[in-house]
Order: C-alpha cells, then structure tokens, then sequence
C-alpha cells in the first residue's frame, strides 16, 4: 500500500484474546430474548416461505442465526456475498457450518470481468483512495451481488444489532428494506455479551478473527482490529470520515 496505511499501528495483528472469555455474560433476559428470536423465525417462515433467506456475513452475529435456525429445523436458506477480498478464517466457516448444521451457504460472487476491469483500471486497493473509489468497490462486490441474491425473495434475515452503532440504534425486527422487501433482524435486541453468552453455551462455531479483537468483519483490507475504548464499528474503513456503511443496509 503506498498510502501510509501498512505502517499504522494496528496493521500488525494484535496478540489473540478468546472473545468468550473477554465477553460473554448470560443474562436473566438472555432466555426471554433466545425463545423471541426462535419465534420471529417461526413467523418469517410461514409468513415468507421460499421467498426468506438468511444474509449471512459469517460473522458472530449471523453464526447465531444460523444456530437459531438449526434449532427451529426449518428449511431457511442461508447465503453469504463472497466479495473476492474476504479473510480466508471468514471462507473457511463455510465447510465448518456445512460440517456442524449439514447446511449448504449459497455463494454470491460478484461479475468477475466488472471485479477484473475495475481493479485493471483502478489498482486493488483503490478503496484507500477516495470514498467514490470504496463506493464503486462496494457496489460492484457487494450491491450487485446483493441484488441477486435477493431477487426473487420477500424478505432477507439480518444480523443487524441496536448496540452496534448510532445509526443502527433504531433497527427494526422487521422493516421495509425500501425495495419492496422485509428485513428481519431476529435479535436486534441482543448484546454483545448476550451474543458471545449463546455462542459458548451451544457452542457455536466462530470466526477466529473475534479473538483478534475484530469485533466487526467485513473485507480484508476494510476491517482492522479495533484498540480498548474504540467503537464496535471503528475497525471498518477506519480512514473514512463516514457513516461507516456500505450500502447494504442504507436506509429508504
Ligand atoms: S456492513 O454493511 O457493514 O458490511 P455488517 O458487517 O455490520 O454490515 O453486517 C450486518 C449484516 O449485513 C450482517 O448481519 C448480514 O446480515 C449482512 N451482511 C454483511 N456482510 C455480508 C456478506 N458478505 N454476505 C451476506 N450478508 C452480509
Ligand atoms: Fe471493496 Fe472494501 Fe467494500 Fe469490500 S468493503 S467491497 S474490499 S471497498
């Protein structure tokens, strides 16, 4: 990277911690909350049928999900956007998940001559550049691939949370998309020590990643670990001044 980028403190990986020790803590609404979420999967089922599908990041939130729906045996469909620049601990849970719950994640990849013409004409990390440069990277390795996934469906799972920023505070169980979709945030309500509570009593399979103090995952060279005090969503394109979102959850 010529940007100064590769000599910031934190592109050195930091010592690993275990992310169940250093968060995880059941609390007395923990069950109430797991029993909720089980139940909005329940309706999403008969409500949407074939058209529901699971959005998976493969992060800790959506690991959950996946456990949830493992537990209500119902046949949602889980599908994940492989952008092309995903850490190779995030692709390695796809077999994981197939070898725990005997589910099959749809991958979602972005039109490989749009990834190839780009990067030829704008270099890999143009993202670094100019917000109009990380915009068009999402938009072709995540919006569009997105777009497929989603066509065809009524309504798309999240792992959305309340707590995870200003601009998620107000997340809904269930809201319009403004495509015409639902999207469904089963445990928006949760914490991250709720989260990590239910990931070590069932012993949910985790991104190795969270133990590297990343708490947020996305793609490789937009996800840093973030240091003692700093916001859930500060390690995503941290050299951004910006809303911290791709556009995948953008609102209206
Ligand atoms: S992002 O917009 O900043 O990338 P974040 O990583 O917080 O989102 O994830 C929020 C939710 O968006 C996830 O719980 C998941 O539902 C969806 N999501 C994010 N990235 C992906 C992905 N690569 N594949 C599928 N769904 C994703
Ligand atoms: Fe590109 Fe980064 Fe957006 Fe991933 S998060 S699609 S690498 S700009």
């Amino acid at each position: 990277m010529s940007d100064g980028v590769s000599s910031l403190p934190w592109a050195a990986a930091p010592a690993a911690g275990n992310a169940i020790a250093l968060y995880a803590k059941w609390t007395p609404a923990l069950d109430v909350k797991i029993a909720a979420a089980l139940q909005r999967l329940r309706d999403a089922n008969i409500q949407h049928g074939d058209g529901l599908v699971q959005s998976s990041s493969l992060g800790v939130e959506d690991m959950v999900i996946t456990d949830l729906i493992a537990r209500t045996g119902l046949p949602i469909d889980i599908a994940t956007l492989d952008t092309g620049r995903l850490h190779a601990e995030t692709l390695a849970l796809l077999p994981r998940i197939q070898a725990r719950y005997g589910f099959e994640v749809q991958v979602f990849k972005p039109v490989a001559d749009a990834v190839i013409q780009f990067v030829a004409r704008e270099g890999e990390d143009a993202m670094y550049r100019s917000m109009e440069l990380r915009k068009a990277c999402c938009g072709l390795r995540k919006l569009e691939p997105l777009a497929r996934m989603l066509k065809g469906r009524s309504a798309w799972i999240t792992g959305l949370r309340r707590e995870q920023s200003g601009a998620r505070g107000d997340v809904a169980f269930d809201e319009d998309d403004g495509n015409s979709r639902r999207k469904l945030s089963p445990i928006a309500d949760w914490s991250w020590a709720e989260v990590w509570a239910y990931v070590e009593k069932h012993d949910v399979p985790y991104n190795p990643l969270h133990d590297q103090f990343m708490p947020s995952i996305g793609c490789a060279p937009c996800t840093r670990a973030i240091a003692v005090g700093e916001d859930f969503r500060a390690g995503r394109w941290w050299w951004e001044d910006s809303s911290k979102e791709c556009g995948l959850h953008a609102k209206g």
